[in-house]
């Protein structure tokens, strides 16, 4: 049995999130360094919503970051800054949207410095955003969006265990054009399943 959040209720994690490698925490000013090592790069933003942004672009995002370490409603976005725990680098953010308190739903997001893709850091943090769905915030399901043109990103979710439920046509504006989407989900049940010793 799981807790179920509540809307007005607050859902705050204990910090840090620790995986094997990391640490998922909430934001600091002095990320920004760090942050906009990986804002700066158009091979990131390329696929995300956001635009590619100089330093003080990155600043203003950033400041919007520092009040998104805890979820006090649905349709709120936790965002966390991925730390790698060995140097203490923030080497990307990782995203978990809780879409509806009523059908206790989610979504996952993530972005990682190219210099640490590669080594299944990104899947690591999405994994431990999961959890904290599934364990902590109760989720039912949970899903990740991505344009079909992204296949890291793609190819992230099936590694999660997501399956992939849907091609959407034209379903986004993105960045002057129209694109494509895929829609990958996961149950709660199926996720624990997969977490049962063999
Ligand atoms: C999407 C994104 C986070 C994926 O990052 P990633 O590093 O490829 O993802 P993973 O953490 O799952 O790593 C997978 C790779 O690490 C390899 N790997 C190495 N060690 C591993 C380990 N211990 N566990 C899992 N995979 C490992 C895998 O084989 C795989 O390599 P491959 O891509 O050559 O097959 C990254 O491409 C990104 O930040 N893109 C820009 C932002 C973006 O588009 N975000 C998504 C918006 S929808």
């Amino acid at each position: 049995m799981t807790a179920q959040a509540h809307p007005g209720e607050g859902f705050l994690p204990d910090y840090p999130v620790r995986t094997q490698r990391l640490d998922l925490r909430p934001h600091r000013r002095d990320d920004l360094d760090d942050i906009y090592a990986f804002h700066s790069l158009p091979e990131v933003v390329r696929y995300v919503p956001w635009p590619l942004r100089d330093r003080e672009q990155t600043r203003a995002a950033l400041e919007v970051k520092l009040g998104q370490g805890a979820l006090t409603e649905p349709g709120q976005w936790l965002v966390l800054a991925i730390e790698y725990r060995e140097t203490g680098t923030v080497i990307g953010e990782v995203l978990l949207k809780w879409a509806s308190a009523a059908d206790r739903q989610g979504e996952v997001g993530f972005a990682l410095h190219p210099a640490y893709q590669g080594r299944g850091l990104a899947a690591e943090a999405a994994d431990a955003m999961l959890r904290l769905g599934f364990e902590d915030l109760g989720l039912h399901r949970i899903i990740g969006v991505c344009i079909d043109a992204n296949i890291a990103s793609a190819q992230l979710l099936a590694r999660l265990g997501m399956s992939r439920e849907g091609h959407l046509i034209h379903s986004a504006f993105h960045k002057g054009e129209w694109v494509n989407q895929f829609v990958y989900a996961i149950r709660e049940d199926t996720w624990r399943a997969a977490r049962q010793p063999a």
